[in-house]
């Protein structure tokens, strides 16, 4: 076996553990999660926090571009190209996201034009500067932590628990369920294209603790969000 064989080996076993530390984090027992997918919220709670994935869905392309641009290597970085023209809004590739979500937002009643001119709530802004200020000025390899570990991957079962708490409410159509459940679907190809890159652009251990630094972070900062998320459904009536 030659050097470079011998260096993608312990890369890629570097990655495995960074996998099993991700996938053991306390974000997929959150209490959020598990109230919300066995049925603790109604309606109207679920829809003060789906008005909130409005900004996380309509930002995540512009974090998808931040990273594309600060990855020099065009065959490192065409991957993020084909998974900006999904995510952006007003894309219209097949299976665009923000189609499918604004199915989510007629069910609720909720208008794009309406989220657009009122500001996210503080807990919700607070997390997605979080996010982006990383993509525009810490490491490419922490950008790479907090897609790659900190969403794409958690984000299957994070969507899981989404599914199944909006598929509580009687009655709910299938078309308001879709963009919940193509994301549970979609991750773990998402995950791949991240991998890939990580394999490609990390060369070293030291740059391979960058990338798990940036997933523990972001993951610190998502589990505040669904903190913030669930006393703010708990105490629902007081925010009328
Ligand atoms: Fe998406
Ligand atoms: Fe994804």
């Amino acid at each position: 076996m030659n050097n470079l064989t011998v260096n993608s080996i312990f890369r890629t076993m570097n990655i495995q553990k960074i996998e099993e530390e991700v996938r053991s984090s306390e974000i997929l027992n959150h209490p959020f999660l598990i109230k919300l997918q066995s049925g603790g919220y109604d309606k109207e709670q679920i829809k003060l926090w789906v008005s909130q994935q409005f900004y996380f869905s309509n930002q995540f392309p512009r974090c998808l571009g931040a990273l594309w641009c600060r990855i020099s290597d065009y065959q490192i970085s065409l991957p993020l190209m084909k998974f900006l023209a999904v995510e952006h809004w007003g894309s219209e590739e097949t299976g665009a996201h923000w189609k499918q979500y604004r199915k989510v937002l007629d069910y609720f009643g909720l208008s794009i034009n309406e989220l657009k001119s009122v500001p996210a709530f503080d807990e919700t802004k607070e997390y997605l500067d979080y996010r982006f200020n990383v993509c525009l000025n810490n490491t490419v390899e922490e950008v790479l932590g907090f897609m790659g570990f900190a969403h794409e991957l958690v984000n299957e079962k994070i969507f899981a628990s989404y599914y199944h708490g909006v598929k509580t409410i009687e009655g709910i159509p299938d078309s308001a369920l879709t963009y919940f459940k193509s994301h549970i679907e979609d991750e773990p190809e998402d995950y791949q294209i991240f991998k890939n890159i990580i394999l490609s652009f990390v060369k070293s251990d030291e740059s391979l603790q960058l990338v798990e630094k940036g997933a523990i972070q972001t993951l610190e900062r998502r589990i505040i969000f669904f903190d913030h998320m669930k006393n703010r459904l708990d105490n629902f009536s007081k925010y009328q």
